[in-house]
């Protein structure tokens, strides 16, 4: 039978039961991949046409027009189809894996955000922009983003402290300098597109700051040259951090925008209000710009339906939620 591949207008002619990974790998076809497991999201393809066995729902199902996605390492080709893999020149592929660390620094960047640095045993290749799950202790397991780069040589994640929080807990009380951590990853599809030469809209909400200052990083090591606006959204003035680390990259890349958005109340030169109120007032349209989102669901909600509104293709968000656990 015959698979084939869009944008790389590619005929496979492949076996059977064969997994869409696997087949894509064999015939050279660029596409991202990490974790193999179904976790990790980079390995998304649309089914254009025809039937798959998508092995996480254990049927073979006809695809309808809102479920044509699939993670290309949990489907298997059961006859002839047409896919379409995400942006063959932006291929990631970096195996998950996982590396044992140290942690070599705790600093508190707010009331009620905690700075970790861990020093990693071996090099974790990463792209700006993704996270990582850290295991603290058997049940004290969690994902957080990067914050740097891979060439750092340490790993830097931002961790708000949750009321009531169990692993958050342990964080702000148990854990200390010297401890090992089990890092697994990378993850995530919400990384830098370096052949993107457009302007680059970055929101981060709360310690969302962290794959987005990860990103900027990025750009700037790559010698990306791209305009760059990030609007920091934080409930009030007690919230924001990383003001200098911002001033820092302006200089390094004088292309880069900063808007920072307070929720409540008033701070100097800062803006009040939401996110989206801010991005709708200084634009009348997105057209050309990509979208990196991160931070509370809501926000990141809000601000997907906002940017596809004012322009952005919708294959040009790349949108990380972060999820607060209380457990
Ligand atoms: Fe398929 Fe991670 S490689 S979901």
């Amino acid at each position: 039978m015959e698979i084939f591949v869009r944008p790389v207008q590619r005929t496979l002619n492949v076996a059977a039961g064969v997994n869409l990974l696997d087949a894509l790998r064999a015939h050279d076809v660029p596409v991202s991949y990490s974790c193999l497991a179904g976790r990790c999201g980079t390995c998304r393809c649309k089914i254009v046409d025809g039937n798959v066995l998508d092995s996480g729902r254990e049927v073979q199902r006809p695809l309808g027009a809102q479920d044509q996605y699939v993670l290309a390492c949990q489907t298997f080709l059961t006859e002839s189809c047409t896919i379409e893999i995400p942006e063959p020149d932006e291929v990631v592929v970096h195996t998950a894996r996982i590396v044992k660390a140290t942690v070599v620094a705790l600093e508190d960047q707010t009331h009620d955000i905690k700075r970790i640095r861990l020093r990693p045993s071996k090099p974790l290749d990463f792209s700006p922009g993704q996270y990582a799950q850290l295991q603290f202790t058997p049940d004290h397991i969690r994902p957080y983003s990067m914050a740097g780069l891979c060439a750092d040589g340490e790993l830097e994640f931002h961790v708000r402290l949750v009321a009531d929080g169990r692993v958050t807990g342990y964080i702000a009380k148990d854990l200390k300098v010297g401890d090992a951590v089990r890092v697994s990853g990378p993850l995530g599809s919400a990384y830098l597109r370096r052949k993107h030469e457009g302007p680059m809209l970055c929101v981060a909400g709360g310690t969302g700051l962290a794959p987005i200052l990860s990103i900027i990083r990025g750009v700037i090591a790559e010698g990306m040259q791209n305009p760059i606006h990030l609007y920091f959204g934080v409930r009030s003035e007690r919230d924001i951090y990383g003001l200098e680390w911002l001033e820092a990259l302006k200089l390094e890349h004088p292309q880069l925008q900063v808007h920072v958005v307070v929720t409540s109340g008033q701070a100097s030169a800062c803006r009040t209000g939401l996110v989206t109120e801010a991005i709708a007032q200084d634009w009348s349209s997105l057209d050309g710009f990509r979208a990196y989102l991160c931070g509370a669901p809501p926000m990141v909600e809000a601000t997907t339906l906002l940017v596809k509104q004012m322009g952005v293709l919708p294959e040009q968000i790349y949108a990380d939620a972060f999820y607060a656990s209380g457990t």
